[in-house]
């Protein structure tokens, strides 16, 4: 249950009716709920507790201060990607002894950052960046603790642009990179291989992958061992998929049933990565319906947000549902799939207001009849909504709201047009 329900027509998260929130804070505005974050961050610690686990909370997904800080709360970890995302997560308290760094691009800067705050684990991507940190850990007089980062060559079987570990992505290296990095360690003195790092990719519904890359990487691990490395983590990156259309979701006891006892046969512990898991259904993004139009024999509902307040229907062909906030059916519970609603309903493309005929959330969309001024939810927002927004047409980026019981905090305010423009000159 992710704490969006309809109570006699009207949308509520937690206890609040969302059409409150939409007339304080006004819309566009994405709308948390803090019990399904903190919710889904148990169902994974519960479920792989047969195994000593640090959840690294992936903070590309929701990086609102907000939201960092419930995890922190509960204990999580950070897996963070930039500078940027490491600054976050410290601004909301993290421990950086329980934040791990990936990206196949760190600069010089963002590693000496990380390494002047202690980070836990560097997840390694080159060869050419396991010299810079040791360069610079050794200019420190520290010694960075590194996973190497194996791209094991599995099919994901996920959207192309969130597959990360087939042998055409520039994630990670592949064994036989892997197995000359080994080769060449000694010629390093900074640097300590304490874990090997896998993320295969996003919105995953099947456990197989995993378990065949687990499967895959496990000579590489003995002939690290053979080396003298004592290798106590495997960091299996995040990916777990969430229900955005049918409930495909796998819950996360499918997952730790699969990759937990490969862990302990191995004999490490686990680090893992989830973002989506735990805020994708913790989030809905309000917005307000500003036109009707029909055109081409075409029905558009035309919302005040747009592509870039949430991109995924644009960039992934991603499926979000779409509901009134508030219907006059007499829907209970969960919010309903299209299929569910009996009432009268309408074919629509549901489009915002940017200039691209990629500006969309649902096409040909079987929807209550809406009238301008309706307030409508888009649901399965929490990950990768807010966190890819743009100023793109010059759109102020929208409000964040955490909601929790009945109080509702205002998380990041809605920009201004002022902040538009703060940070340029003329001339
Ligand atoms: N760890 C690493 C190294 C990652 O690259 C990612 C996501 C995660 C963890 C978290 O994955 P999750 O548990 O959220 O699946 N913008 C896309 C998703 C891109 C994922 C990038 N990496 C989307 O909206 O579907």
């Amino acid at each position: 249950m992710d704490y969006f329900r309809y109570v006699k027509g009207r949308l509520y998260c937690e206890d609040v009716p969302v059409e409150e929130i939409a007339r304080a804070h006004g819309t566009p505005t994405y709308v948390y709920s803090r019990r399904t974050v903190v919710d889904h961050f148990h169902r994974i610690t519960e479920a792989f507790s047969q195994v000593e686990t640090l959840v690294c909370y992936s903070v590309k997904a929701n990086s609102s201060l907000a939201i960092l800080d419930a995890m922190r709360r509960e204990g999580a970890g950070f897996d963070v990607v930039s500078a940027g995302e490491l600054f976050r997560a410290l601004k909301a308290g993290a421990d950086p002894g329980r934040c791990v760094f990936a990206g196949v691009g760190k600069t010089d800067e963002e590693i000496d950052f990380a390494l002047a705050r202690g980070i836990f684990l560097f997840n390694v991507e080159s060869w050419g960046e396991l010299e810079a940190i040791d360069r610079l850990a050794r200019a420190r007089g520290t010694i960075a603790r590194i996973a190497l980062r194996l791209n094991p060559d599995v099919d994901p079987d996920t959207h192309t642009f969130i597959t990360t570990g087939k042998k055409e992505n520039k994630f990670g290296v592949d064994l036989k990179v892997a197995a000359g990095i080994l080769e060449r360690w000694s010629e390093l003195s900074a640097v300590r291989l304490v874990g090997i790092h896998l993320h295969i990719g996003s919105q995953i519904l099947k456990v197989e992958p995993y378990v065949e890359a687990l499967t895959k990487v496990g000579p590489f691990l003995a002939a690290c061992r053979a080396r003298g490395h004592e290798i106590a983590w495997i960091d299996m990156g995040g990916g777990f998929g969430i229900f955005y259309k049918d409930k495909q979701a796998r819950p996360a006891g499918e997952f730790a049933a699969a990759v937990a006892p490969l862990v302990k046969q191995y004999g490490c512990r686990l680090i893992l990565e989830p973002g989506r898991f735990i805020v994708g259904n913790a989030g809905i993004l309000l917005t307000r319906v500003t036109y009707l139009k029909e055109s081409g024999n075409k029905v558009f509902v035309i919302c005040d947000a747009g592509m870039n307040d949430l991109i995924r229907p644009t960039l992934y062909s991603a499926y979000h549902r779409i509901w009134p906030a508030v219907t006059d059916a007499a829907v209970e519970g969960e919010p309903p799939d299209e299929n569910a609603w009996k009432g009268p309903s309408v074919i629509a493309d549901v489009v915002g207001p940017i200039c691209e005929s990629g500006d969309f959330f649902a096409k040909d969309r079987a929807l209550p009849p809406a009238r301008r001024g309706d307030l409508l939810a888009v649901f399965s927002a929490g990950a990768y909504g807010f966190s890819m927004a743009s100023n793109y047409n010059s759109h102020p980026r929208p409000a964040e709201v955490l909601v929790s019981g009945g109080d509702v905090h205002l998380a990041t305010e809605r920009e201004t047009l002022e902040d538009l423009v703060r940070k340029e000159r003329i001339g």
